[in-house]
This record gives C-alpha cells, structure tokens and sequence, in this order.
C-alpha cells in the first residue's frame, strides 16, 4: 500500500518528535499528529518557544514542516478516515487499580485509541504500535478492531520506539536500528514493507529488522530492563563505594574500558526515572510472573528494587549528614526533570526526595531550568494522592514547600544542604566554590550525579 497519509494518535513525547521526523524525511507524506487533549494540540500549533515537548532540535523541525506536511489536530476521526496508516502512541502508564494494579500496564488508553479505529476507519488500515506493551498486546488490538469494526482490513505492526527523551531528535535521525514486527500472512508482510519504505528515507535498510510480532514487542521491554540493569548494577556499586573507599568515577571508568562490556549507562545517580524503565520493568516482572517464571520476575524486579534503595540512601545520607534534625532547615533541590534536556518529569528521583524531606519537616526550596511550579506540586500531589496521604498532612507538607526562580541566591541565603538530582550542564557553572566557602554557613552539597567540578569534605557524592 502506497501511504499518502499518516495519521499518529498521541501527541506526547514519543508521537510529537517521531512525528515531525518522519514528516521532514518524507515530505510527499502529509503527516497529522492528533490527541483527545485539545490544550496539547493548541500548544504544538503554538509559540515555538513553549511546544509541550521540549527537545533540542526539535522547534526547528516544526519551525521547517509545520503546517507544510506536518499538522495538529483535535479532529482525530477525520485522520483517522484520511490515512492509510494509524500509529499508536498513546501513554501506557502502570496500572492504578484492578488486576495487576502497580505492575501491570494499563491499556486503557490503548483500548480506547483500537475502539475509536474501529469505528471509524471505512477502508483497509495499518495500525502501528508504537508505545511499549507488554507482549502479545498485539492480539488484543487485532481482536478489538476485528470485532468492533466495520469489515475493513486492519494490519498491526509492532514498531517499538528507542528513542530517549533530551537526545530525541539525534536518536530519531540516528537510531541504531529500527524494528517492525509483523505476521508472516502476504497482507501483513505487504504492510511492513510500507513501513520499510517511509524509515528508508533517511535510515540504512540494513539498520531496519524485521521480526515476528511478539519477539518485536517483547525486544524493547527487554532492552528496557537491559538499560536499566546497567543502572542499577552501578548504583548498588556507588553503596560498595561508599563503605570501602573506592571511587565509583574510577569503577565506572574501569569497568567501561572492558569492550565487552561498554562505557555507556555507567553513570551512577539518585535513580533512574522516566515514563518507561521503572514501568517496563514491572510490567516485565507482571508478565513473567503469569507465565509462571517466578525466578525470573524476581531476578527484574530487584532492578527496581535497588532504584528505590539508591534513591531511599541518597535521602538518608542528608537526612544523617544533618545529624536527624531537618525540621524547619533549608534544603534546596536542583533539577526537577528526570534528566537533563527534557522538560519531562514523570518518575523524577526528585519527586522522592523531596517528598520524604517535606514529610520530615524540612522547607524544601526547588528549581528546574524547564519546570515549572505548578507541575512540581502536580507531581507531589500525585505521589501522596498514591500513598493515601490526608489533605491535611498534604496542605502541612505545601506549606513547607517553595519553588525559586533564582537557585543561586536561594542556597546562599542560609539553604543547610543542596540536593543536585538532575544533571542539567548549568547546575556545574554556579559559583560553588562561593557557595561551599560562605563563612556563616556549614552548607552541605549532595551531589546526585556526581558532577560538580570541585571537591570539598562537605560535598557528598552519590
Ligand atoms: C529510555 C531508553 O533509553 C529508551 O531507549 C527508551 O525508548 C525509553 O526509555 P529515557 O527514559 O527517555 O529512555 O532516558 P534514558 O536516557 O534512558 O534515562 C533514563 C534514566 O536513567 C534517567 O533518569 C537518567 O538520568 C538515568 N541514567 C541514565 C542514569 O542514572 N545513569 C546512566 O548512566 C544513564
Ligand atoms: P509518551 O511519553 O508515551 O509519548 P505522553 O503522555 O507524553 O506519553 O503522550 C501520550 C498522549 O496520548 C497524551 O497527550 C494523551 O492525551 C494522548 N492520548 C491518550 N489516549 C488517547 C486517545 N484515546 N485518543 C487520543 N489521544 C490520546
């Protein structure tokens, strides 16, 4: 099937970037990215300076096609009527209730996305997936379309996305390899080779791999849980660090010069986050446990297992460093992003620590470069919502809590301790040798990633 028209149902930090790159590769392809949240849409076709994704490279991108093959619309069943391929990209967060509750992922979004196909496609489609699902979600899709739809053809491709959120733009033109699962029937290969032919515009066919359905949708939870691993590998290592007097730069280093094994995601931290590790991971624990593989979702789950130990011994070492008097002290937190180059928070090691902290008493003062007050206290809020916190312990909790815009002059107006958790390049450049050396402050810097430039005896590592 010749494609003329892409419809992407989602428009978030996977649809909105794989979007405006596919429509820059092929221009004769008009591309429509659609959400069910109209205040989205309004913002893609906004000011450049405050798309909802922020991403280096990427305003020029919707600067250069936006509007020429490349649209936003709330309009989602003309788009789906209009295109001959419909990709998925919805959130698929961790389930909150019902079976598999804090585990399993939650395929509502999904569900919903495969229903309004189906009602509304009038001609042949192919559905892509592009969000993560746990295995063989694929079946469910096929069986919703089948049975809700209007006697059309539906193909599904499994076409898992790699990209990395702050590197996108680069992952995306760059990619390592481009996977697409599909049935091995003539339809189904037919459908995959259109996919082939829009990613050979500008990938390497013989970067492209295809699979079988099942082996592509279970391929990016296992890389997932791969990457994942390598954290947590290194940050049960920065614990080893700290009890014996190695230093775990120098481990990092060592370990990586092994070709075998790599020097990248060897970066000790407070934790991993992200929309996906911790979620992929427990969906792959979630999985393993219904096939009967309890050894193996044990051997998973304990990367999520240290993730929330690294972040729990980061808290802990201010909270000791501070002699177990918190209350009331001034602590500033740097970064609220779960890493740097993305305005995108979900999972932040640093909704943690600044939960505990405020649990404890302490006036937490927090600044990220790209986020703003109102989604730090959304996240806050969603955390505490989780743990069943009463409003009255919340609203004693915000009234401890400030955001700032101006970090610098906050931690030298008398700040106890500095918790750095992001690793945004302009957290190195302030002026920390002032910081550490004002004289009417014994300031504690917690370095959560290990990045400050200078070494004193009051600024911890991780
Ligand atoms: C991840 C995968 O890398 C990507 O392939 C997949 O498509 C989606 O999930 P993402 O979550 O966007 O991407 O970012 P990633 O760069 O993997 O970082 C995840 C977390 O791990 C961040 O909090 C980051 O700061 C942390 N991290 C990363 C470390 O703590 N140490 C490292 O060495 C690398
Ligand atoms: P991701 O990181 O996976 O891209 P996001 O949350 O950034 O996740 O984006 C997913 C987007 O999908 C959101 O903007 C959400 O409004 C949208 N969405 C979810 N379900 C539907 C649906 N059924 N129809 C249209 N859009 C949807």
């Amino acid at each position: 099937m010749k494609i003329k028209n892409i419809c992407c149902i989602g428009a978030g930090y996977v649809g909105g970037p794989t979007m405006a790159v596919i429509a820059l590769n092929c221009p004769k392809i008009n591309v429509t990215v659609v959400d069910s949240n109209p205040n989205k849409i309004r913002a893609w076709n906004g000011d450049l300076e405050k798309l909802p994704v922020f991403e280096p490279g990427l305003k020029e991108i919707i600067k250069n096609v936006r509007n020429k093959n490349l649209f936003f619309s709330s309009d989602i069943d003309k788009s789906i009527d209009l295109s001959e391929m419909i990709f998925m990209a919805v959130n698929t967060p961790t389930k909150e209730s019902g079976v598999g509750a804090g585990m399993a992922a939650d395929l509502k979004y999904i569900e919903a996305c495969a229903r309004n196909i189906a009602k509304v496609a009038k001609s042949d489609k192919i559905v892509v997936e592009k969000s993560t699902l746990p295995v063989r979600t694929a079946e469910k899709i096929k069986e919703i379309l089948d049975s809700e739809g209007n006697d059309v053809n539906f193909e599904i491709l499994s076409n898992p996305e790699f990209l990395a959120e702050g590197t996108a733009i680069q992952d995306l033109f760059k990619s390592d390899r481009v996977l697409i699962g599909s049935d091995s029937t003539k339809t189904a290969k037919s459908a995959a080779k259109s996919l082939i032919e829009i990613y050979s515009s500008w990938i390497p066919k013989k970067k492209i791999l295809t699979t079988n359905v099942w082996s592509s949708e279970l391929s990016k939870l296992a890389s997932n849980a791969m990457l994942a691993q390598r954290i947590s590998s290194i940050n049960s290592f920065s614990a080893m660090c700290e009890k014996t007097g190695a230093d775990i730069k120098e481990l990092s280093k060592a370990i990586g010069l092994d070709r075998r094994i790599g020097p990248k995601f060897l970066e000790p931290s407070v934790g991993f986050g992200g929309s996906c590790f911790q979620k992929d991971i427990l969906n792959l624990v979630y999985l393993c446990k219904h096939y009967g593989l309890y050894e193996v979702a044990e051997y998973w789950h304990q990367v999520v297992k240290i993730n929330d130990y690294q972040k729990n011994r980061f808290t802990q070492k201010i909270i000791d460093n501070l002699d177990g008097k918190i209350k009331q002290k001034k602590i500033v937190i740097l970064g609220w992003a779960f890493k740097s180059n993305s305005n995108d928070s979900r999972e932040s090691a640093s909704i943690h620590v600044t939960a505990k902290l405020l649990s404890l008493g302490a006036n937490v003062h927090v600044f990220d470069p790209l986020i703003k007050k109102t989604q730090v206290i959304l996240d806050l809020k969603k955390l505490w919502k989780k743990n069943t916190l009463e409003k009255k312990d919340i609203n004693r909790m915000l009234n401890n809590f400030k955001y700032t815009e101006y970090p610098q002059e906050t931690i030298l107006d008398g700040t106890a301790a500095v918790a750095l958790i992001t690793d945004w390049n302009e957290f190195k450049k302030y002026d920390w040798n002032k910081i550490v050396n004002q004289s009417n402050n014994k300031i504690l810097i917690f370095d959560g990633r290990n990045i400050l430039p200078l070494k004193h005896k009051r600024i911890f590592k991780i």
